[in-house]
């Protein structure tokens, strides 16, 4: 089958018509992939700011159809449409019975089994996912389904960015309403963070981008304000009369800017910390400053969101008209465009670019 390949650092993707599937375990599910997006993150694994090993199959934000299950799955069946979820939810492992099922123990396992075949080789998708590969392996706790009715481009579009974004805002940062909220970064991630802002009631709500198309685009899906980075301080003082935001969301991963979402919370709010930096990036604090700003300061994961119930939910808003998904796929693509939808993505020119298999 095809399949687009990473082999090593800052390497274009080698789309191979050659790969292979390991055989079916019994708690795994192979599911046939209808659609993937294309996210930063998987860019992120091209330029090393996400560590990985090589070769990978890129691609963690997509939805399928159930082909065949393992003798132990009773979660789905073979036709099911589901959503591959980039870290799964086995519901039995602490963080899981905790509802935090965005830390469950099964990632890292997920992440290391290789269940794709390259010249006879084991090799494993990213986040244990692959869905840039016409079909994947995964243990069923990686799968999340929903009903068939649900186009698999917008599905899709849930398995990552949808849920890391409009969960970073109800979720991680408990946006309230009436509250004032700024959102850095307007790509698909920015973007969903906007609309979670926006379904949770924000007042105010104000995207910083460097790209004057992704600000006009941040206005349809809910920012009531928009400025480039130069006009920030500015927006800020009209906005908040000095105060600054109540949540201060970073949805880019650049240690400049994530230092200056926490500047933009205001005394006593929070900053929350979306986007991933590359591991050797620092930040610095002053020791007197965490006292004084009495600031909430906090990561993260897949929107922080228990993914088995949280998909659901987002997609209910979607049915009710409330959560704006067709309008976040500004292209589409077939697989052998995947490395120009990276280069597309980089240059700001998409808030995603989906892969219609
Ligand atoms: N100031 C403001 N905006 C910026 C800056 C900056 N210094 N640098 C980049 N941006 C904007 C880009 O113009 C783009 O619109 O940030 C946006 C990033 O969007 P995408 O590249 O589409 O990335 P996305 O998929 O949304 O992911 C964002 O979240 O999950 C993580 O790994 C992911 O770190 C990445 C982040
Ligand atoms: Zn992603």
């Amino acid at each position: 089958m095809k399949a687009a390949v990473l082999t090593e650092l800052n390497k274009d993707l080698e789309i191979r018509d050659d790969v292979g599937l390991g055989e079916l375990g019994p708690n795994d599910v192979r599911v046939k992939i209808a659609s993937s997006g294309v996210c930063h993150s998987d860019v992120s694994v091209q330029n090393g700011t996400i560590p990985s090993g090589f070769p990978v199959v890129l691609g963690h934000e997509g939805a399928g159809v159930v082909q065949e299950v393992g003798s132990a799955v009773s979660r789905v069946a073979a036709g099911d449409h589901v959503i591959l979820s980039f870290i799964p939810a086995c519901s039995i492992c602490n963080p899981c019975l905790r509802q935090q099922s965005y830390l469950c123990e099964q990632s890292g396992p997920q992440a290391m089994a290789a269940n794709f075949r390259i010249d006879g080789n084991p090799v494993a998708g990213m986040t244990g996912l692959g869905t840039f590969a016409e079909e994947l392996i995964v243990g069923d706790a990686g799968v999340v389904k929903i009903d068939s009715d649900v186009p698999l481009d917008v599905a899709a579009l849930i398995g990552c960015g949808v849920t890391t974004g409009v969960g970073a805002s109800i979720n991680s940062a408990g946006v309230t309403p009436g509250s004032s909220v700024v959102i850095l970064g307007c790509g698909g991630v920015g973007i969903s963070a906007i609309q979670g802002a926006r379904i949770a009631g924000a007042s105010e709500i104000l995207a910083v981008d460097t790209v004057d198309a992704k600000l006009e685009q941040a206005k349809h899906f809910g920012a009531t304000h928009v400025t480039k980075p130069e006009g920030f301080e500015d927006a800020k003082n009209a906005i908040t009369g000095g105060e600054g935001f109540d949540y201060a969301l970073e949805c880019i991963g650049n240690p400049n800017t994530i230092r200056a979402t926490y500047d933009a919370a205001r005394r006593g709010g929070t900053a929350v910390i979306v986007g991933v930096g590359r591991m050797e990036e620092m930040l610095q604090f002053s020791a007197f400053e965490f006292f004084y700003g009495d600031k909430t300061l906090r990561g993260s994961l897949y929107g922080s969101s228990n993914v088995r119930t949280f998909m659901p939910e987002l997609l209910r808003l979607w049915r009710a008209g409330k959560l704006d998904l067709e309008s976040m796929i500004s292209r589409r693509i077939k697989l052998d465009e995947v490395n120009e939808a990276f280069r597309a993505m980089q240059a700001g020119e998409v808030i995603r670019t989906v892969i219609d298999f």
